[in-house]
């Protein structure tokens, strides 16, 4: 069976799936808009730099947020590009991945332009964010789920992308909450809405798969 896409015979595939190259290509192209645009509108100094920081998490979070909704929105709202997002989530998973190193990029050309580090909280809670990003693209592949294990790489998996969400929406809901947001409001009700809009879904999903279970 095909999802329609055209597969050329040398297309490389990983455990007999295609392998979307396209998607990380994609991600570059956008990340370099990002710098891009920036620099243009804000110039190549700390302005421009925190916008690329600002965008790029922004980026990110839109991808992060398709994976963390893939299966459940496959499940619910059955169609060939719900199927598609599912059957390619960890290529999805490991662009979001590349998108946030891009971003983490960005936050040390900005703090070495500011002159300052970022403060301790921030460190370990988006540090311990980005060692499980890390950890959880490195275990992306068939090896890594024979090696561990389905059930305790479900776990890690669970475990991870449970703690990026976290960190995202303690972002996204305290600039919301805040009396001073650095950007307009409505851009963190949308960012915020987003994310608990994805954990609707994945309960709902889940609630389903109970109900068809008993
Ligand atoms: C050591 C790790 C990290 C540092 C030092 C850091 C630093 C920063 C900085 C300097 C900004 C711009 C602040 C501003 O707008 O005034 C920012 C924005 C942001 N970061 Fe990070 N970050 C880290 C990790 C993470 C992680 C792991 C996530 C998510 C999982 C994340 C999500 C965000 C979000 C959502 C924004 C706001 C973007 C927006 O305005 O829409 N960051 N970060």
């Amino acid at each position: 069976m095909t999802d329609g896409t055209l597969q050329h015979p040398s297309m490389p595939r990983a455990g007999g799936r295609r392998i979307p190259w396209w998607l990380f290509g994609s991600v570059l192209a956008v990340v370099g808009a990002i710098v891009a645009a920036s620099i243009a509108v804000y110039g190549p100094g700390e302005d421009g730099l925190l916008h690329i920081t600002r965008y790029t998490a922004r980026f990110a979070f839109l991808i992060f947020i398709t994976v963390f909704a893939s299966a459940a929105l496959a499940q619910l709202f059955p169609s060939p590009l719900t199927r598609w997002l599912k059957r390619n989530r960890r290529y999805m998973g490991l662009s979001f991945a590349l998108a946030h190193f891009l971003h983490l990029g960005a936050i040390v050309a900005y703090h070495r332009a500011i002159g300052e580090m970022p403060g301790v909280v921030t460190i370990v809670g988006g540090g311990g964010a980005y060692l499980f990003i890390a950890l959880l693209a490195l275990t992306s592949n068939d090896w890594s789920v024979r090696k561990l294990g389905p059930k305790t790489w479900r776990r890690l998996h669970l475990t991870g992308i449970s703690y990026v969400w976290l960190i995202f929406m303690n972002s996204y809901v305290g600039r919301l909450m805040s009396e001073t947001p650095p950007e307009p409001k409505p851009i963190f009700a949308v960012t915020a809405g987003l994310g608990f809009l994805a954990l609707g879904l994945r309960i709902a999903a889940w609630l389903k798969r109970r109900k068809a279970a008993a």
